[in-house]
């Protein structure tokens, strides 16, 4: 049996794995090539890149922005800006249908009339991970955030509301999308290194697509 045929019969369609927090197994597992096939257009636009923590360190993580705002880390910190510091223009625009697969999911998690205005985009290559964080940049945390994951499994560690509370541990695979918000909206988060691999639309790479209300 395929590991896509065992993930039809055997996964359950939407799990609640926090009061707040909804994964939506295989959510956009159908429309997945369709949003792969707009990201070459983007990421001409605003290329992928390592960017600082404002410690001075590269991420391991490559990252690019659409939407009318992007988050950028350097030295000065975090923040969100209306253009994108490596090239000067504008972040390119969220793309309609990613716009709408985004509301449709934070809806099915429970969170009504969700319209982002930013979306990072990271690119895992295997060992890629990302530490502990909070989302706190966005200015109003009511919105929900509304994450998709593409391509290679990921780990994903879900903390609580402190940096050393226990995590839980959610197998992220192609075409999940994991909403939280709410009273889970500021816990902490992260990715464990991405185990080797390949996916047949994504090569040895993960791509998360990460959907905020940020301004
Ligand atoms: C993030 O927290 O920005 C990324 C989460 C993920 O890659 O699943
Ligand atoms: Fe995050």
């Amino acid at each position: 049996m395929t590991g896509d045929l065992f993930d039809m019969l055997e996964s359950p369609r939407d799990e609640q794995v926090g009061p707040g927090t909804c994964l939506l197994h295989g959510f956009v597992r159908n429309s997945a090539a369709e949003i792969l096939a707009a990201l070459p257009a983007l990421l001409e636009q605003a290329p992928l890149r390592r960017m600082m923590t404002p410690g001075g360190q590269p991420m391991s993580v490559e990252m690019s922005q659409c939407g009318s705002l992007g988050w950028v880390s350097d030295r000065d910190g975090y923040r969100y800006t209306r253009r994108d510091p490596l090239t000067g223009n504008g972040w390119p625009a969220l793309p309609p249908f990613w716009r709408e697969l985004a509301g449709q999911a934070a809806a099915a998690a429970g969170y009504a009339s969700f319209v982002p205005d930013a979306c990072l985009i990271n690119r895992y290559a295997v060992g890629s991970r990302m530490g502990l964080h909070q989302d706190r940049d966005e200015r109003d945390f009511t919105a929900p955030i509304v994450s998709v994951s593409l391509g290679l499994t990921a780990i994903f560690q879900l903390g609580g509301a402190g940096r050393s509370d226990a995590v839980q541990r959610l197998r992220l695979v192609h075409g999940d999308v994991l909403v939280w918000g709410g009273v889970d909206r500021l816990r902490f988060h992260g990715v464990q290194a991405i185990a080797p691999g390949r996916h047949e639309l994504t090569g040895e790479f993960r791509y998360n697509l990460t959907f905020r209300k940020a301004g």
